[in-house]
C-alpha cells in the first residue's frame, strides 16, 4: 500500500512503493496531464510538482512521495477555468503539438512561486531541464513572463 497526497487529496493505493509516481498518476488516478516522454529523466513532459519542486514523474519512486504533497497540472485550473499560467500559454498560442506543455506549465509555476518576478535569463535557466520538439520556446517564455509581469507583456 502506497499514500499519495495529489492536488490535496490523500490515496491509498495498492502497488509497489518502486511503481513510478507517473504511472501512479495516469494509470491509478487518472490524472493524464504529465505524459511519458522518454522514461529516463530527461524531456520532462512527465514534470509534476513534489512539495512544490518539479520532478521527474517517470523516475521518482511512489515511495520517495509518501507524506508529501504532489500537484499535478489538473491541480492549476482546467479548460473552464484555466489558471493563470494556463491563461497565458493560451494566449501566446505556446502549444504546437501540446505533449510536453503540462510539463512545461508545472515547472513555470513552480519558478513562479518560488520568484514571482524572474528575469528572462531565470526564466529560461529554470525551464532548461524541459524539452519542446516543435520549438516553442519563444512562445512559452512569452507567456510565463506575461505571468511574472502581473499580465502586462
Ligand atoms: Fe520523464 Fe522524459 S518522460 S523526463
Amino acid at each position: 500500500m502506497s499514500t499519495l497526497i495529489v492536488n490535496g487529496v490523500r490515496h491509498t493505493l495498492d502497488i509497489d512503493p518502486s511503481t513510478p509516481l507517473l504511472y501512479a498518476l495516469r494509470n491509478q488516478l487518472e490524472l493524464n496531464g504529465a505524459k511519458f516522454g522518454c522514461g529516463m529523466g530527461q524531456c520532462g513532459a512527465c514534470t509534476v510538482l513534489l512539495d512544490g519542486q518539479p520532478v521527474f514523474g517517470c523516475i521518482t519512486p511512489v515511495s520517495a512521495c509518501e507524506g508529501r504533497k504532489v500537484r499535478t497540472i489538473e491541480g492549476l485550473g482546467n479548460a473552464a477555468h484555466p489558471g493563470p499560467l494556463q491563461a497565458a500559454f493560451i494566449k501566446h498560442q505556446a502549444a504546437q503539438c501540446g505533449y510536453c506543455i503540462a510539463g512545461m506549465v508545472v515547472r513555470a509555476q513552480s519558478l513562479l512561486e518560488q520568484h514571482p518576478h524572474p528575469t528572462e535569463a531565470q526564466i529560461r535557466a529554470y525551464m532548461e531541464p524541459n524539452l519542446c520538439r516543435c520549438g516553442t520556446h519563444m512562445r512559452i517564455i512569452a507567456a510565463i513572463k506575461e505571468v511574472a509581469d502581473g499580465g502586462r507583456a
